[in-house]
């Protein structure tokens, strides 16, 4: 087999610290890597190697379950201090994560995400009307407020909580606490333990912040027990009621725990991004822009939005699957072989090497897309064209077993919001010279992008 090339690197540190990898944005370190090194090349943490694959062809080995399956290393280890064997951080082959999949799979099934858009458009609606008061004068940071409506969305139909981030200045003290630990155990996933131990600032702050988020947590599941007439058919109730068919057992309170904060982690800063990415393209490819316009008007005229009408939103669709392929809010799945085995037909990866799958590097391979593949064009989702992609060509919600559980819930609340909000505003930039800029926490979001929101004449 060839060897792997690799970037020069320090003894014993690898490539960490070096700044191969810059830990707040690593995305732009990926490309830089990806275009000089090409389909794949090999990182190494500490002498732990990190093979990373950016091609559709090795991607789509990789993806193969019976070769290849998830590995919860780096930050994803580190987030597991706050959420254990929650389902985003369980290990591959960990019993509760079969159980709780189990119970937790058809909670998130078509049928019951159509359920939640009463609930999705009561904080969608609330938005809405920060944005009308703010008026066309006011600049607007997107991601901050649809940071707002993924968190206070995906706890109001999880748990039947209400944040109200809308009515607080500043970002709740959950979304603080939350954003401090997934930044720290990014830092933490980069740092030998024994040069930890000393940082004790640092560690004070990540105990109070995973114990404000555990707490709130475990209030909001005793206040459940302990006022079972409340009860809604949202996902707490089905983790407090089910039963794994296979195994016959429940969710403990630790565990129920944990999936609640995964659900809050994993369903706020990813729908975000993907709805901020998606006001940035649009504002810079005026004519998406005016054809997505077009469309909602037609669909949805003055009236309010309705489930109805989603189905029928193609060409927004194709713009938030475009979206989501040049800017992938997740970056990278991290996989392991689970037997020695050689990719493209060369290069061999030992079994229970970290090996990553860059997203944004295979969804722009030009192989599949094209010699446009950095431009944002949402005709190539439409027709036919999304559905004969080449396997595994576009995996923004992960891969197989381990694949997203909230994306069809994530799906939904961004249609409502991007039709809802192109109905009611057209958007601007602040600043037309603006060009994407990234910033990074576990997630991907643009950074210093500010909009004006100017109410449509004659819109409700
Ligand atoms: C897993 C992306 C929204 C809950 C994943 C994975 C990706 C992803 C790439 C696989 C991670 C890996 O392989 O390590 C996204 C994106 C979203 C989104 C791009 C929005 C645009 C949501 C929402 C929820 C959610 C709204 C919950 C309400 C989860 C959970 C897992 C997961 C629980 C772990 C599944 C498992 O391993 O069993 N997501 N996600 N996600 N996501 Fe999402």
């Amino acid at each position: 087999p060839d060897s792997i090339p690799s970037p020069p690197a320090y003894p014993i540190v690898g490539h960490a610290h070096t700044g191969v990898i810059d830990p707040v944005n690593s995305a732009q370190s990926y490309r830089i890597l990806r275009e000089k090194y090409g389909p794949i090349y090999q990182l190494n943490f500490y002498g732990k190697p990190f093979v990373v694959v950016t091609s559709q062809k090795l991607a789509n080995e990789l993806c193969d379950e019976t070769r290849f399956h998830k590995f919860v290393s780096g930050a994803l280890e580190q987030v597991r201090n706050g959420v254990g064997d929650g389902l985003f951080t369980a290990f591959h082959g960990e019993e509760n994560w079969g159980i709780a999949h189990r119970i937790l799979m058809p909670a998130f099934g078509p049928q019951q995400i159509l359920g939640m858009f009463d609930d999705m458009l009561d904080i969608n609606s609330q938005l809405l009307l920060k944005w009308e008061r703010f008026g066309p004068d006011h600049p607007i940071d997107p991601s901050d407020d649809f940071t707002r409506l993924a968190f206070d969305t995906v706890s109001l139909c999880a748990m039947n909580y209400r944040v109200n981030s809308f009515y607080q200045e500043g970002l709740p003290p959950f979304v603080k606490a939350m954003a401090g630990f997934l930044l720290e155990s990014g830092r933490r996933s980069q740092m030998p333990n024994v040069v930890q131990g000393f940082l004790r600032k640092e560690n004070a702050q990540y105990e109070a912040d995973m114990k404000l988020m555990v707490d709130l947590c475990d209030e909001i599941i005793a206040h459940r027990k302990s006022h079972p007439g409340e009860a809604k058919n949202d996902l707490l109730e089905r983790m407090l009621e089910g039963k794994d068919p296979k195994t016959g057992r429940g969710l403990s309170d630790a565990n129920i725990r944990n999936q609640l904060i995964t659900f809050l982690i994993a369903g706020h800063e990813t729908t975000s991004g993907l709805l901020s990415f998606t006001c940035y393209h649009l504002l810079s490819t005026p004519s998406a822009y005016t054809k997505v316009q077009t469309e909602i008007d037609a669909i949805l005229g003055k009236e309010p939005i309705q489930l109805s009408h989603l189905p029928k939103l193609e060409y927004l669709q194709a713009v938030l699957r475009e979206s989501i392929r040049l800017n992938a809010p997740l970056g990278m799945l991290s996989l392991t072989p689970s037997e020695d085995t050689i990719v493209g037909g060369q290069w061999e990866i030992k079994k229970g090497t970290r090996c990553g799958v860059e997203i944004n590097g295979l969804q722009r391979d030009r192989e599949v897309w094209g010699e446009d593949a950095e431009e944002f064009k949402p005709e190539r989702m439409l027709d036919g064209k999304f559905e004969a992609l080449p396997p595994n060509s576009w995996k923004p919600f992960g891969n197989g077993a381990r694949a997203c559980i909230g994306r069809a819930f994530a799906w939904q609340e961004a249609l409502m919001m991007m039709a809802t909000l192109m109905q009611k505003f057209d958007i601007r930039f602040d600043d037309p010279s603006y060009h994407l800029q990234l910033k990074q926490t576990l997630t991907t979001k643009p950074k210093d992008f500010k909009i004006h929101a100017i109410p449509r004449r004659g819109a409700r």
